[in-house]
């Protein structure tokens, strides 16, 4: 029997519920598959915690976290805690801490899911975001506050070893679909030094990866080109800030944030990767019970599939698009369909 420990972090708001969802439809699964296991180890590490303790994370937190397969991440933020203190503090500590450089972000619009776009054109998209520096790395500061003459930085950093990290990443991805496309997302025009270096980078593994078709985009016009003509995308790159816009975009544009999943990968397996659905804890239906948790269970099919167990990560997925296509749908989508719903349909579904 195969084992994996996989460390449970709700965090806040609709993240918890999202995650005990998931986690229930990867107890079914494991149950119903029979050859694999995993141990789940619960943290609480949220909000709350900071608030009563001073900290996200406790001392020895990130340590203790390391030696487990796979993080199984909710959401945080909090209306009593700033959202650049929750966010730093917790999502990017692990994230940045663990050097999870590759945020994977599939966008894909599932069976029974009604896209705002006329005609609902295909959308089969991978956005891979850098997610170890770029606009978010961190760099920067303020000084004289308060003072008229306050002034305030967030330096962006590019190194080529990011860049070509995050791209050849991206370059590998792409090989494996059968499309073998990818965009690079740019601002070269206006950011003549960082980018230019994404663009140059870009060009130099282009030649490695022939097999791949390539074209670039600035990122204003790739916003427009995602809505005019998403089916001329497959898989896209681009730097910390422009993805994570991005891809919400993405999200919308395949019915919701909240059916959208993510992993935050450290390709090398030095470190355990992230799982997450994008979105976050959505104070404004927090403790209603109606939190889509598709982007949680799609998350969980990503982890899945990081851990080796394919079978049951295509017997999951199968089961996502059974439930979406029957119109068991949350408020979001439309439908009326409760979170206990939704994850009770899934479990039935998977075969
Ligand atoms: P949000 O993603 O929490 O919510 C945006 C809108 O989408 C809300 O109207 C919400 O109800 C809806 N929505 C999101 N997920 C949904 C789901 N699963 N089912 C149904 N509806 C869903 O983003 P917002 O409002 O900008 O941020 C709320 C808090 O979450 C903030 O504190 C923010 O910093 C944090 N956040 C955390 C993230 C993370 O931990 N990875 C990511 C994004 C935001
Ligand atoms: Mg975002």
């Amino acid at each position: 029997m195969r084992r994996h420990r996989i460390a449970a972090l709700g965090g806040d708001g609709i993240g918890t519920e999202v995650i005990d969802a998931g986690l229930e439809v990867l107890s079914e699964l494991a149950r119903r598959c029979g050859d694999f296991r995993l141990e789940i180890e619960s943290f609480d590490w949220g909000s709350e915690r900071y608030l009563r303790t001073g900290r996200y994370i406790p001392e020895g937190g990130l340590e203790a976290l390391r030696q487990l397969d796979a993080i199984y991440f909710g959401a945080v933020g909090s209306p009593q805690v700033p959202d650049h203190v929750s966010l730093w503090e917790l999502r990017l500590a692990i994230a940045q801490g663990f050097d999870q450089y590759a945020n994977v972000r599939p966008a894909r619009l599932l069976p029974g899911v009604k896209g705002p776009l006329a005609g609902a054109p295909p959308i089969d998209w991978v956005i891979v975001r850098e997610n170890s520096e770029g606009e978010y790395a961190g760099h920067g500061g303020r000084a004289h506050r308060g003072l008229p003459l306050e002034v305030a930085t967030d330096t962006a950093i590019f190194t080529r070893v990011g860049v070509e990290r995050i791209q050849r990443f991206a370059f590998g991805l792409a090989r494996g679909r059968p499309r073998k496309r990818l965009t690079l997302v740019t601002k070269s025009n206006a950011l003549r030094f960082g980018l230019v270096l994404w663009d140059e980078v870009f060009y130099q593994l282009a030649a490695e990866f022939s097999d791949v078709s390539v074209d670039r985009e600035l990122v204003d016009a790739c916003a427009a080109r995602m809505v005019r003509r998403p089916e001329s995308l497959d898989v896209l790159v681009a730097t910390n800030l422009h993805a994570d816009i991005l891809s919400d975009l993405a999200a919308a544009l395949c019915g919701s944030l909240g059916i959208a999943p993510t992993a935050n990968l450290n390709p090398e397996r030095a470190f355990p990767s992230m799982f997450e659905p994008i979105h976050g804890s959505a104070f404004d239906i927090a403790g209603q019970g109606i939190a889509n948790p598709i982007g949680a269970f799609w998350s969980a099919v990503l982890m899945l599939e990081h851990l080796g167990e394919q079978a049951a990560a295509a017997r999951l997925l199968h089961a996502i698009e059974a439930v979406t296509g029957a119109g068991v749908h949350t408020p979001d989508l439309g439908g009326s369909a409760r979170t206990v719903q939704v994850t009770r349909a899934v479990c039935d579904a998977l075969g």
